[in-house]
């Protein structure tokens, strides 16, 4: 790994607590990044913390709630008192909880759209203001959107979910456009099935609505008729494609989402 790729990259990563955004949080800071690890779990941002910290890396811990502008603000300016200014935001937060079309709530759509779809506008609005105050002469800035072989696709069971990373990808698609003039881009990647604690609680829940039979199915039957590769992912699959977006590689790079799927999409 080169210990340097990331170095003068100062980053905030929401929903880095756990699951890919730690992994990505972890992988950062060991490439030379200082990072903010932010997620509404403070206890999981410390943990993360002390573990880039015990491997000679640079990050702090805050509290943010992605669906609240205060919050947004604050970690923003956390990330700049912490570090002197803010180079990459990576919009990872995100929730999902499976229902059947006819059986979807109001409630379960605002939730899922309010944290993927707002505080993922939310995050790129807050990044864009510091961006744009730092100058553009001190760029490229890059904002980084977390979408999902849903994204390009729906699943009968996560309409809802699959609507969200739809926002997702037009946030990509017209933030690029929105911010290129301020030397900010903006990529996304999109995971297919990737080992989480997002995904265990996933599994149990298509159990409870009668989508699968017993728990590990979903993710067995998912890896064996829809991905490519035959085999589901872990967060170690995805650091590399978010190391790429972030580092001075992709520079020329803006509006696009990568999908990181083991060829789902595709298929
Ligand atoms: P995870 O559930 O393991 O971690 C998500 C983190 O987001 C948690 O630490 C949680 O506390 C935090 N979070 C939830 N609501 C929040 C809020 N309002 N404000 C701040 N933080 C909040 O999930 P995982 O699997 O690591 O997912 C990360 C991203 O990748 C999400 O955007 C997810 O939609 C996306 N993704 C995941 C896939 C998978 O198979 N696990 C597939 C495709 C996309």
């Amino acid at each position: 790994m080169d210990k340097t790729r990331l170095k003068g990259k100062n980053c905030l990563i929401t929903g880095a607590a756990r699951g890919i955004g730690a992994a990505v949080a972890e992988h950062y800071a060991a490439q030379g990044a200082k990072v903010c690890v932010a997620d509404i779990n403070l206890e999981g941002c410390q943990e993360v913390v002390s573990r880039i910290k015990e491997n000679g890396g640079e990050a702090i811990a805050v509290t943010l709630d992605v669906t609240s502008r205060e919050q947004m603000k604050a970690a923003v300016q956390a990330t700049v008192d912490a570090f002197g200014s803010l180079n990459v935001m990576l919009n990872n937060a995100g929730i999902n909880k499976p229902l059947m079309f006819l059986d979807i709530t109001e409630e379960n759509w605002r939730q899922i759209m309010d944290v993927n779809g707002w505080g993922c506008l939310l995050g790129m609005q807050e990044a864009a203001k510091q961006m744009i105050a730092q100058g553009k002469e001190n760029g490229p800035y890059k904002i980084i959107n977390v979408g999902s072989i849903l994204s390009r696709q729906a699943f009968d069971d996560v309409i809802p979910y699959s609507c969200s990373k739809h926002a997702v990808q037009a946030m990509i698609n017209g933030g690029a456009k929105a911010l290129v003039d301020h030397n900010i881009t903006v990529n996304g990647y999109g995971p297919g099935v990737v080992r989480t604690e997002l995904w265990e609680q996933l599994d149990k829940d298509l159990v409870a609505i009668g989508k699968f039979e017993k728990q590990g199915q979903s993710m067995d039957e998912l890896a064996e008729k829809m991905i490519l590769m035959k085999r589901y992912s872990y967060p170690e699959d995805i650091v590399g494609t978010a190391s790429f977006l972030a580092s001075s590689e992709s520079d020329y790079m803006t509006g696009q989402l990568l999908m990181i799927d083991g060829g789902i999409v595709l298929q």
